[in-house]
Formats: C-alpha cells, structure tokens, sequence
C-alpha cells in the first residue's frame, strides 16, 4: 500500500527530473538545513527563556521573534523535506527511520499546540515542561533526519 504510493510519487514528472538532476537534492538538502536552523533555532532560543535563561528580556519580546523565526522555518521544512522525499520516495517513505521521525514531528507539533492552547486559555500551562520536552522532542527529529541515510 505505501510502497504502492512511493513507486506512484517516483513516476512522476517532477521525481523524475530530481533524480535526473545531479545538483537539485543536495541545493535542496541545503535549504533543509537552513529551514532547521531557523526552526530549531527559533524554538530554542524561546525553550531557554522558558527555562529561566535571559530572565531580564521580557518573554513576549523573545516569543514574538523566534517564534515569527521558528514557524518561517517549519514552512521552509516541510517544503523542502517533500522534494526530499519526492527525490527518493522508495526509500525514504519505507525508511522506519523516517517514519519515526514523521511522528516526532507529529509529537513536537502537539506540544507547541498544547503549551499555547492552554496559555490562551489561561489553563495555567507548565511551561517548563513543555520547554525540557521540547528540547527533546526537536533535538530527536535532528537525530532520526540524520540517520536515515544510515537505516
Ligand atoms: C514534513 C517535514 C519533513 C520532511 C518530509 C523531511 C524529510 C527529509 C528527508 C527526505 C531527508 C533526506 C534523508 C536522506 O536522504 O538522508 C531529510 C533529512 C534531514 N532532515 Fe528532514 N524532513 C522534515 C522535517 C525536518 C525537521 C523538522 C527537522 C529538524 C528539526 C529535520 C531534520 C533533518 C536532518 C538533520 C536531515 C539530515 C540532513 C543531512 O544529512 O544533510 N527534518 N529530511
């Protein structure tokens, strides 16, 4: 069924010409690691505020620019991580590696959605655990991206 998918996607016109292309995967690679810079980078810099570091720069002025930083970032990402996937679809949607980082993804995401959903809804949110798991969650991501040209 997935497989079925992924030989679908690698037909196609445009996975054609990426894989034709000696330049285009790893241009884009790059702008991958840029949008993670941004991304992480972002988010980060916001967690550490979370934690108690940079207690003196009041926490909106820290959220508004890294977290403006971190969802360009995301954008950047997701679209670069698609032509990544549509490059090589047999072997990367199969990949486990990259299954498992699609779910840390999933993971991550529904921890910014809670810390910011019960901050509006003036829940009282945990922010420190919600920064320490995000921490964790996006340096995970890093991680398996990584690893799955090795699995
Ligand atoms: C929907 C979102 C994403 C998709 C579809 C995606 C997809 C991909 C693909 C297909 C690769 C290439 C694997 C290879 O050929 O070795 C890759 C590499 C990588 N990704 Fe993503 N990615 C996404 C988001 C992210 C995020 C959010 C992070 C980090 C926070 C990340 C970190 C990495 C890293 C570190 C690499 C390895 C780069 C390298 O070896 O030069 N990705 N990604």
């Amino acid at each position: 069924m997935l497989s079925d998918v992924a030989a679908e996607i690698g037909a196609t016109s445009l996975s054609r010409s990426l894989q034709a292309s000696t330049w285009m995967y790893p241009i884009t690679e790059s702008f991958h690691l840029l949008g993670i810079a941004l991304l992480v980078g972002g988010a980060f810099i916001f967690d550490l505020r979370l934690l108690g570091v940079g207690r003196s720069l009041s926490l909106d002025s820290v959220a508004n620019l890294n977290l403006m930083l971190s969802r360009r970032g995301f954008v950047l990402v997701v679209l670069t991580g698609l032509l990544l996937v549509i490059a090589n679809p047999e072997e990367i949607i199969l990949n486990r590696t990259f299954q498992i980082k699609m779910a840390l993804i999933l993971a991550a995401l529904v921890n910014v959605g809670a810390y910011h959903w019960r901050e509006r809804k003036g829940l009282g949110s945990w922010p420190k655990a919600h920064a320490l798991l995000s921490l964790g969650l996006w340096t995970s991501v890093i991680f398996a991206g990584r690893f799955i040209a090795y699995t």
